[in-house]
Parts: structure tokens; sequence; C-alpha cells
């Protein structure tokens, strides 16, 4: 097992995602583009985040905002271009940072030229790089599946009489992944980015890649409530986490493993048990037979994506069981990661509110295993309000009103107080929402010593220097009241060093007892340095870091 001081960048470093469209324009178009990340990167140094990741840059009709893909080895002219993106990774690089690019091998663009050649005629050599079907008896869909955005998944193309399927919208056609020349042009457009030193990429949907060889219909979902989505209405069991779909993430692990140090974090919604499959693990069940832990190695995704801080119910308890319970899943030699926003989710402090948002914070960066802050977040961005003629997002645009819209969650980052926050000269894509107290800007909360910015400062700073916290073992995870507790242990004998984390998950006081103990931070931000023992009380919504003496 390697020690802490061999961990990889990616296991000691914090992660943090960009939507490219909303960080930062500099051509006056109101969208973000490459070079204004460019000139934001000292931000993130100075943040003290590892790694950025980029939300899709690919040329794109942009259907779905990019994750249509066009063009797999391209950037979109509203963007940039690929000599801009060459020199965002070379400046990233210089200042130390890793760059992550999202990928989408799921679906192309409906205008992909991969598609348009499939769509052509049903005897065209791309026919099958796609999922085509026959019309059913009655001439409808072939079958019953749905779209993960509402209504069919299955599209009718009138000049060739067939259908084919898209897990999202019908300008998001899926590819045919049985396909091996999809498989090698998809690798191909990996290996271009890879050759051009991106360190890692976050495959879309990764779960989703296969689907029943046979097109059998999903069975109904008892527990779908009418008015919620249509997709929820049947349970996805023959289009998602199929068995076959482990062995493409372990192509794209080899395509990885040619290069040194590169990065495979897969997005994926599954229970944990389900989840930690894919890892890659030859034994993934606790009930089958590890003997040598160590040695055991590893062929599927470096870090599927863990999102159950976001799914579940935010107490002590519930997340107590939840820590304890993806611990013990992993398989031997995995490593854990913890995500709490991005830009399909609600935004963390409307989510869980202005208190709650720091003591998140706090247990995001103090966790066992790898962090992954969206933009925004650590400025404790509230979802914007969106009118109806405002809408750009085409899930609500699908399904309006029901609450599927993530255009609240893609607001313009929030800079200075020039006109638009300082993101654009031009009219913004996306509404600004500053103007309450908790939506300020980089800049007014850098010169607020408690501002939640100034607290993601110091929580990424403690997390950098202290092995207990990026490299170390966590232990004593419990629920005590409304307080989340857990220990976080170096693991080095020369310097042990002992870290408790009191998380106060309620919005009333909770008193808790704690060992002989320094304070090395609180959510609140005062009060370090100070001795405790005994009962300590925490305020609603604080956490605090102690170091155990
Ligand atoms: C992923 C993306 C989401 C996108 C979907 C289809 O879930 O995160 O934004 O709409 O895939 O590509």
């Amino acid at each position: 097992m390697s020690t802490p001081a061999e961990r990889l960048w990616w296991q000691n470093g914090t992660i943090y995602q960009i939507y490219p469209r909303s960080f930062q324009d500099t051509d006056g178009d109101g969208v973000g583009d490459l070079n204004g990340i460019l000139s934001r990167l000292d931000y993130l140094v100075d943040l003290g985040v590892a790694a950025v990741w980029l939300s899709p840059i690919y040329p794109s009709p942009m259907a779905d905002f990019g994750y249509d893909v066009a063009d797999y080895t391209g950037v979109d002219p509203i963007f940039g271009t690929v000599p801009d993106i060459e020199a965002l990774i070379a400046a990233a690089h210089t200042r130390g940072l890793k760059f992550i690019l999202d990928f989408v091998p799921n679906h192309s663009s409906d205008q992909h030229p991969w598609f348009l050649e499939s769509r052509a005629s049903r005897t065209n050599p791309k026919r099958d790089w796609y999922l085509w079907r026959d019309p059913a008896a009655d001439g409808g869909p072939p079958n019953n599946w749905r779209s993960n955005f509402g209504g069919p998944a299955w599209t009718f193309d009138g000049a060739t009489g067939q259908f084919f399927y898209h897990s999202f919208l019908p300008e998001q056609p899926d590819l045919n992944w049985r396909n091996p020349e999809v498989k090698a042009a998809i690798y191909d457009a990996m290996r271009f980015w890879l050759d051009r030193g991106v360190d890692g990429f976050r495959m879309d949907v990764i779960w989703m890649l296969i689907k029943d060889d046979q097109f059998r219909p999903n069975p109904p979902n008892p527990e779908w409530q009418p008015g919620s989505s249509s997709f929820g209405s049947i349970l996805p069991l023959y289009t998602a986490d199929r068995p076959e779909t482990h062995a493409i993430v372990a192509e794209m692990r080899e395509v990885m493993n040619a290069y040194t140090d590169r990065l495979l974090i897969g997005e994926i919604y599954l229970p944990l048990d389900r989840l930690v499959t894919y890892y890659g693990a030859t034994a993934q069940r606790a009930d089958e037979n590890v003997t040598d832990k160590a040695t055991n190695s590893l062929h599927g995704a470096d870090m599927p994506f863990n999102f159950h801080l976001i799914l579940s119910p935010w107490n002590a308890a519930t997340l107590a069981a939840l820590i304890v319970q993806y611990e013990a899943l992993l398989p031997p030699g995995a490593w854990p990661n913890w995500v709490l926003g991005n830009h399909d989710q609600s935004r963390l402090a409307s989510r869980l509110g202005e208190a709650q948002a720091r003591v998140a914070a706090l247990v995001l960066l103090t966790l066992r295993g790898t962090p992954t802050l969206y933009y925004g977040d650590e400025l404790g961005m509230l979802d914007g309000i969106i009118a109806p003629e405002e809408v750009q997002d085409p899930a609500e645009k699908r399904q309006p009103g029901i609450g599927q819209g993530r255009d609240p969650e893609r607001t313009p980052m929030l800079w200075d107080s020039s006109p638009n926050a300082g993101f654009t000269t031009g009219t913004p894509w996306l509404p600004i929402t500053s103007g309450s107290p908790e939506q300020s800007s980089v800049a007014t909360q850098t010169a607020q010593a408690r501002s939640i910015l100034s607290l993601y400062r110091r929580l990424l700073a403690l997390r950098r220097r202290h092995p207990a916290l990026h490299a170390g073992a966590i232990a004593e995870v419990r629920a005590d009241g409304g307080v989340l507790r857990y220990e976080r242990h170096s693991s080095d004998d020369a310097n042990p060093e002992r870290l408790l984390i009191l998380a106060n998950l309620t919005a009333d006081l909770e008193t808790t007892q704690v060992p002989p103990s320094r304070v090395l931070l609180t959510t609140l931000l005062d009060g370090d340095g100070g001795l405790c023992e005994g009962p300590f009380t925490l305020e609603a919504g604080e956490g605090v870091l102690l170091e155990l003496l």
C-alpha cells in the first residue's frame, strides 16, 4: 500500500469544477471562455485547489450546453481555439495545477459527422455506430425506454424508417459501445487530449454506456409519483449499470495507463454498493474472499464520483452511517472521494442554508478522500432566480415547472462589484444573482476575515498542511445527537497526529464531549488556538476542527 508521501496528486489534492460558460468572459459575448479561465488561474492557486475540471468545451450546437459534442478533438469557438486550450493547460501546469477535461463518451451531438453519416442510410458504414431499431408492431417506439430528460428515448428518422436511441435529448444520440470502431474512435480522441497534457477525464454518465442487447423493456417503478419526471416512471434496469460496462471502463483505464499519473473519474449516480463496483476490483463484495488487500489491483475508474453527500438527508445519524458504509464497501486499494455540488444539482447553500453550507465545507474538506468543489460554492452562492423567459436548460424546457431545470446552479461567478459582477462586459447568458449578503463577490469576501471564502481558504490550507487530513485514516465515525464526529489520524509514526472533527448539523446548540484538545479552526473563524476538554458546545450549524493533545 502506498504511504501518504507516495500518494498521487489526485489523492492529496482538491478538484475544482469550472462551468466554462459561467466562469469568466473576456470577449464580451456574455459567455465565459478559455482566456477567461486563464485570467483566473491565480485565484485558483490562491484558493488552494490542486486541479481544475472543465465542463465540456468541444464544438457543439449547445443543445445541452456542450454535453452534445460535434467534434471530440476541437474547441468550440465560443470558448476559444485548440491553441488557446494548449496555452491554458501550459499555464495551469506552470502554476502547479492539474487540468481535467469533461469527456462525453455515451452520446454525441446529432450534428457530429459520425451521426450525420449514420442516419444517411441503413447501409452506411457508420449505421451501427449508433443504436437504430425498427418501430414496434404498432409503428411506435421499439420499447418503453425513457429519456433522462423526460419523454421517449427513441426518435423516429423518417428518411430511413427506424428509431434511434438517446438517453438524453434527441440531439444527443447514444453511441453504440458494442461496436469496436466506436471504441477505437473514442480512445483515439482521449489520446488526442492526453498527448496535449490533459491530466484526467471526468467521464460523463459512464454507467450508461451499454444498453441491453436484447432491448428488453424496463420494468415500471412502483414508487413513481405522477407530476415528477416521466423518466422515473420506469426503472432503468436495461439501460444503465449493465454488466458489460465494466469492461469498457477497464479499456479506458488502459488507454490512460499508457501515460503517467492520469486520472479517470466516472460520473455515476448509483447506490453505494453498485457505485464501488466501478473501481474495477477483482473482488467487489465483502463476502468474496479478499486475502491480499495490498496487492489487489484495480482496473476501473480511479474515482467513481460519490454524490451521496448531495443525495442523503443532512443529519448526523445519516451521514455517520453513510461514511461508515462507504468506507466499508471500498474495495482494497480504492481511494474514496466526496462531492457536494455540481452543474446538475441545486446549489449547496440553497439546499442546506448558509450556516450549514459552512459546516458542509468543513465536512467535505476533512473527510478521507478527494474532495470536488463546484465553482461559486466557496462564495456560498445561492441558486439563481430564473424567470420563465430566461430559461436556457433543455431539461427545464422539456419538462417545465417540475424542478428539473439546472440554470439556477449555473449562473455567472461573482468576481467583484463592477457591472455583471466582473463576469462580462456584455449581456450574461444567465442572470447575475448578486444582491444579498450571501451573494457577495470574491473581492468583497476576500476583504472579510470571516467570510465563507476565507473559511474555504483556511480549510484548503489546513488540508494541504496536515497529512492526517489529505492522506490519513478515518476513525471513530459516529453521531452524537445532532453532531457528526470523526477522527483523522496520520500514519506517519515519526509525526503522529490525531484530529477530531465535530459538525453540528442542526439549527440548535449541541454539546458533545471532547478529550484534551486544541482548536485548529471553527467554521465561524473564531477561537483558534483555544484549549478545550470535556463538554464542548457548538453553535447552530457550527463545526470545529480540533487537534487531540
Ligand atoms: C451528465 C451531465 C449533464 C448532462 C448529461 C447528458 O449527467 O452532468 O449536465 O446533461 O450528462 O450529457
